[in-house]
């Protein structure tokens, strides 16, 4: 039995507390159940709170921020493939939050959706995260209450599964990428959920920052191989790295390995994308600096400059896997009609004046779980989803619990050699995209424009 004494306690606390006892009762038996298979390897524990933070955010200046154990972004947890996770969180906010772990097949009980999965944690209070991740690869973990202000105030951290046999990389590099609002003050712009974020796609911010920094500089040895874990935790924009005349290979998306690496080009980071670089500096451009540009937009923003310097190096040649294994395989094609659909659209109205909606149903901010549609999906069984944007906005569409194929877009096939966990649907394009669902639980489903979900574009999968 992994589990052990103290977190069976809580949770069962947790669940008489809990206005859905019987729920969570249920929710944590899954758990003790799904405690007592897993684990063969090391149980590996972190602390993590929560808190405001004074951050330095460059030239000299501190910005007040929430951070994970005082640092934007927060820690980064590094394990390996077959390890347990156990993070004890405590949150020191003036409100209430969760950890939800991105693109990290979890127990449901362990996704951190307030309401559905587990009750928010109190100011002051402390919450047990336990689990086996399932996939080696690059995931993140955010609040998921709150989420447009809580991950734009700077919460938001990094979870590394190492494979079992790492590659061989000279080195193991993460680029956070995020974008925040400051005021002329300097500080956080304190309005969230504006009528022009919400009218717009989210909160784009005027400072870009790469692990906290603007415009920080990479050093690599001219022939140097290394591996760059990329990841776009912007409350809305959209990036597009361009490496210039780097060798920059994707090697993995959202986490699992593509099935064959494929050079970077015109790759689309949404908001939650990672995207894993085999990166290269060619031995000809020696002495040289290469400045990494987003050109998602029209106009070019400077994300980080990475230095060819030092002695050369010969480019060793490594093996990189490929393919991950996903249990049971999600198919790369699939003639199956649509099992559902969903229509992204706005309406007028709510607390905040604009609603988004999914199927034209928006979800309350703060109770996920009232009287809100579960549509079902057969646990171990390809489905066909239809995302149909019916608005001119960006939706980076999430699923949690489990990952996804992209089959179409705009009835097009498109052959995507490797499974995401969030897509990006273009203003007014049909995405199809088929999922194979591996673990039974309530998993939400929503727009990662932080603002949009807040605002009512969340919806809920019951998978069984
Ligand atoms: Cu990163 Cu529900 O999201
Ligand atoms: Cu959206």
């Amino acid at each position: 039995m992994s589990v052990p004494g103290t977190t069976t306690a809580m949770i069962f606390h947790h669940a008489t507390s809990w206005r859905r006892g019987v729920t969570g009762a249920i929710t944590a038996l899954l758990l003790l159940v799904a405690g007592c298979r897993s684990s063969s390897g090391t149980l590996r524990e972190f602390d993590v709170t929560a808190a405001p933070a004074e951050i330095p955010l460059g030239e000299g200046r501190v910005t007040k921020m929430w951070a994970y154990d005082g640092t934007v972004p927060g820690p980064t947890l590094r394990v390996r493939l077959g390890d347990t996770v156990r993070v004890r969180f405590t949150n020191h906010l003036p409100q209430p939050t969760t950890i939800h772990w991105h693109g990290v097949r979890v127990p449901n009980a362990m996704d951190g959706v307030p309401g559905v999965t587990q009750p928010a944690v109190e100011p002051g209070a402390s919450f047990t995260y336990e689990f086996a991740p399932k996939d080696a690869g690059t995931f993140w973990f955010h609040p998921h209450v709150r989420a447009s202000e809580q991950v734009e105030r700077g919460l938001y951290g990094v979870l590394i599964v190492e494979d079992a046999e790492p590659p061989k990389f000279a080195r193991d590099e993460t680029w956070v990428m995020d974008d925040v609002l400051l005021g002329r003050d300097g500080e956080i712009y304190p309005e969230f959920d504006t009528r022009h974020d919400l009218a717009h796609d989210g909160r784009w911010g005027n400072v870009l920052l790469v692990n906290g920094k603007s415009l920080p500089e990479l050093r690599i040895a001219p022939g140097e191989r290394i591996r760059l874990r990329l990841l776009n935790t912007a409350n809305g924009r959209v990036l597009k790295p361009d490496f210039g005349a780097l060798d920059a290979r994707v090697i993995a998306v959202d986490g699992l390995y593509v099935e064959k690496p494929f050079p970077i080009g015109r790759f689309e980071m949404a908001p939650g994308n990672r995207v894993d670089l085999d990166l290269t500096a060619p031995p000809s451009l020696a002495g040289s600096r290469v400045t990494v540009k987003d050109r998602f937009t029209r106009r070019e923003i400077d994300l980080a400059e990475i230095a060819v310097a030092g002695d050369p190096v010969t480019t060793p040649d490594l093996a990189v896997p490929a393919g991950a294994r996903l249990a049971p395989d999600v198919p790369a094609t699939s003639s199956d009609p649509p099992r559902l659909e969903m229509r992204l659209n706005a309406v007028a109205g709510g607390p905040l004046g604009i609603r988004w909606t999914i199927n034209g149903e928006a979800m309350d901010r703060d109770h996920h779980d009232h009287a809100h549609t579960r549509y079902p999906l057969p646990l171990n069984e390809p489905s066909r989803v239809r995302f149909v944007n019916e608005s001119y906005r960006l939706h980076p569409m999430h699923l949690h619990g489990m990952f996804f194929r992209v089959l179409a877009r705009n009835g097009a096939a498109v052959d995507e050699p490797f499974a995401r966990d969030t897509v990006l649907v273009h203003a007014q394009e049909t995405v199809d995209v088929v999922a194979v669902p591996a673990d039974p639980g309530v998993w939400m489903a929503h727009c990662h424009v932080l603002e949009h979900a807040e605002s009512g574009m969340m919806t809920l999968l019951d998978v069984r």
